[in-house]
């Protein structure tokens, strides 16, 4: 085994003695570090295609705790359990045909499957707040897969920041948010992908999007037939995933979608070639110059952390389409600029 002193042989202080937090380039060292930490019952940040993420445990309540605590986020609000494969689900939920043809489609990546929970201590209640599904998914990058393996079981993981605030693409923003209080964030540069993983609902009743996100519907659908949308994948006020019920994915500065103009002391967010776009602004950036929905999504919540903490008094974001990838796009920005005073 490799040996990474001080991490391996300190397992014990990290939550009583509030460790300055390590950010570690994700070698093997580091992974088999942080595979230690997640057995000694520690929370460690890393990254998925999608976000970073906090990850723990899935069958220790008190890790999974310290990641509701770390987060601030609501006990009501179930974790996605992280699996190495479908070997893996299986051990958790109920796999029918519909469950499997999704994850031979499209695991590892950005879908999240909340299925029926079988799993018994597997994962613990308060990772699934006490509800009688979960929700599954594969990461595609190298990290989560290693870390997963590693453990030999799940891990659960929200998106790695605090409760209602944006979700962090880079190893940077993690440590932005929880500064001291996390003993390791493995980092390995922006996240692929940009946006939370798609949640869907899988049940007799047939699918259901609980959450649009970094796997666009249109081809969900083009392999698994019609899929419901729920009202809280298209409204914030109301929830089918509990985590809808809460303000989400917002910047500490008002934000105004669809802007076709520009306010005093406002930032800019473009996106494409528009010729008619307002001109100044506090600061301005375009979340893809060529139009490209991909790179927008990738883009996303970096730029609007940076136009955030760029001195503007709220950002104003160009129209984005809304097929593809465009309806998680826009999903999260009507988030944020809900709650905002435009
Ligand atoms: O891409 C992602 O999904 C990232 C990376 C780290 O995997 N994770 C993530 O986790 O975004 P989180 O906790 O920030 O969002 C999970 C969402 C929440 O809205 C939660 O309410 C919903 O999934 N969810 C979790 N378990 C559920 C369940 N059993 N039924 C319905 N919704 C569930
Ligand atoms: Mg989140």
């Amino acid at each position: 085994m490799i040996s990474i002193a001080p991490m391996t042989d300190t397992p014990a202080v990290q939550h009583s003695k509030a460790p300055s937090t390590r950010m570690r380039m994700a070698t093997p060292a580091a992974i088999e570090a942080a595979i230690r930490l997640l057995e000694d019952g520690g929370v460690v940040g890393f990254p998925t295609e999608t976000v970073y993420g906090l990850g723990a445990d899935a069958r220790n309540p008190t890790a999974v705790t310290t990641v509701f605590a770390l987060k601030g986020r609501p006990a009501d609000n179930p974790l996605i359990a992280h699996v190495s494969g479908i070997a893996m689900a299986e051990t958790l939920v109920r796999v029918e045909d519909q469950a499997q043809l999704l994850m031979e489609a499209f695991w590892p990546g950005p879908l999240t499957l909340v299925l029926p929970y079988t799993g018994g201590e597997r994962i613990c209640t308060a990772a699934r707040a006490g509800l009688q599904t979960i929700a599954l998914r594969q990461p595609a990058h190298r990290v989560a897969s290693a870390l997963i393996g590693g453990l030999g079981r799940a891990i659960v993981a929200p998106s790695a920041n605090r409760s209602g605030r944006l979700s962090p693409t880079t190893p940077q923003r993690v440590a932005g948010e929880f500064s001291d209080a996390l003993p390791l964030i493995l980092s390995d540069g922006a996240c692929a992908v940009g946006l939370e993983s798609t949640v869907l609902g899988v049940s007799d009743n047939g699918l259901t999007l609980l959450r649009p996100g970094g796997l666009a519907l249109d081809v969900i659908e083009a392999v698994a037939g019609p899929v419901q949308r729920s009202p809280a994948s298209t409204s914030a006020k109301r929830p089918a995933a509990p985590g809808m019920r809460h303000r989400h994915y917002a910047p500490g500065i008002p934000l105004r979608m669809d802007a076709r103009d520009l306010r005093e002391a406002e930032a800019y967010l473009g996106f494409g070639p528009n010729p008619f776009a307002p001109k100044g602004g506090m600061a301005r950036l375009n979340l893809s110059p060529q139009g490209d929905l991909e790179e927008a999504a990738r883009n996303l919540f970096a730029m609007l952390a940076r136009l955030e903490a760029s001195g503007a008094a709220g950002i104003a974001v160009a129209p984005v389409p809304t097929d593809g990838l465009g309806a998680a796009i826009n999903d999260r920005l009507r988030r944020a600029s809900e709650g905002s005073t435009q």
